[in-house]
């Protein structure tokens, strides 16, 4: 068992889980939504996240694997594409954890070739240190250094995603 010390309690997650719900839908007005959850770390966090928006919400989900380590050119491979047409759809992408932002670059480069009628990233956590691709990020959780988190949605070697808190080991 590694020792996991707690870095976000679940009451301070769902607080600002609730106050990004209540964003989206101030900039949603009136509006449907579809969120596109990037299995599988997304999934807890965009459960809550969508709890906490009135609007009209679907649901959909994509699988993709990056190439670590690779030419920034490199390529994402999609395990599993969205099931329904985004076109003309006002689609929020919802990530766990945004780091190099290489995953979601690629993610949403995919996308647009979909046609929304706008694309905007939601992620639970960011780690702005590690960046090494620019992106636009509309709604972010918490910011956190460059440590490596477990729980709520994200694992280490698959273990971990149901810890109700965010964690890092030691
Ligand atoms: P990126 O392409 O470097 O931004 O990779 C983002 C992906 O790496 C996330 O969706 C996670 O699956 C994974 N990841 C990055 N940092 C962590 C971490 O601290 N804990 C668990 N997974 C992480
Ligand atoms: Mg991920």
């Amino acid at each position: 068992m590694d020792d996991i010390k707690v870095l976000i309690d679940k009451k301070l997650l769902s607080a600002r889980i609730r106050e990004l719900g209540k964003q989206i839908e101030k900039d949603y007005e009136g509006k449907e939504i579809v969120l596109v959850g990037l299995l599988k770390g997304s999934v807890m966090f965009l459960a809550e996240l969508a709890e906490n928006i009135s609007n009209d919400v679907g649901l959909d989900f994509m699988d993709v694997s990056s190439y670590k380590g690779k030419e920034s050119t490199g390529n994402i491979r999609i395990n599993k594409d969205i099931r329904d047409s985004i076109e003309g759809k006002d689609v929020i992408i919802v990530e766990d954890i945004i780091d190099t932002g290489r995953t979601l670059s690629h993610v949403i480069q995919y996308l647009k070739q979909k046609s929304p009628n706008s694309l905007k990233i939601a992620t639970m956590l960011s780690k702005p240190s590690r960046r090494e691709v620019e992106i636009k990020v509309d709604y972010i959780g918490f910011e956190i250094e460059d440590k490596f988190v477990v729980g709520y949605g994200l694992d280490y070697n698959e273990k971990y995603r149901n810890l109700p808190y965010i964690g890092y080991i030691e």
